[in-house]
């Protein structure tokens, strides 16, 4: 599948069964995850990569992270959290390691790393996967990070949930007209 046929078939995966990715093609798709514009050269991408027992972790600390914003929630509930990271055999978080000292604003930083999501995504995607590129509220805890083995203080852009297709949503498209002004 060449880059234009990647781009024009690509929409997300609604639901995703195994067999996963193997590692060769892991290792491609957190290769193209680095393959970015990178203003400053601060490589800021950072990926923590869950399969297996992994999944097990991640959805321990997906339920910690629910439990603290949603004290009185009830098992049901936490079930129901931790059920969401068994939705793919592969999730990988994408996050964003941020100097906030260097001149490069923090959102330039982001917008790096959200340009290697879409990487990864548009190569899993030509390989055959399908993808899905989620975050929700655990996204934005500072401990949930600590809990996967990243700093407080990064910012995930992406838990990229990876799978073989069960089921696909339509490609979407926006007429250009609508968002195009030619000045
Ligand atoms: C930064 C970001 C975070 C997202 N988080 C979620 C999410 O948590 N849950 C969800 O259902 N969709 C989420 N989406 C949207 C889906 O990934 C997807 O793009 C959307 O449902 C449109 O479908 P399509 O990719 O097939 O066009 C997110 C998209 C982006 C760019």
């Amino acid at each position: 599948m060449d880059l234009s046929e990647a781009i024009d078939t690509r929409s997300s995966a609604i639901r995703l069964t195994e067999p996963a990715p193997v590692e060769p093609e892991i290792i491609r798709i957190l290769e193209a995850g680095l393959r970015v514009p990178d203003h400053g050269r601060l490589a800021p991408a950072r990926f923590v990569v869950f399969q297996g027992d992994g999944l097990e972790r991640l959805a321990d600390a997906m339920v910690a992270s629910f439990l603290r914003k949603n004290p009185a929630a009830s098992p049901e509930q936490s079930e129901m959290e931790r059920k969401k990271v068994f939705r793919a055999p592969l999730i990988i978080a994408v996050a964003a390691h941020i100097n906030r000292e260097h001149k490069v604003p923090p959102a330039e930083q982001m917008s790096c790393v959200a340009a290697g999501v879409q990487n990864m995504f548009l190569t899993a995607h030509s390989m055959g996967y399908g993808v899905m590129w989620k975050t929700g509220a655990q996204a934005y805890d500072p401990l949930l990070n600590e809990a996967i083995g990243l700093y407080d203080d990064d910012q995930i852009i992406a838990f990229l949930y990876l799978g073989t297709i069960a089921a696909k949503g339509p490609v979407k498209s926006i007429a250009l007209e609508d968002v195009v002004k030619w000045a």
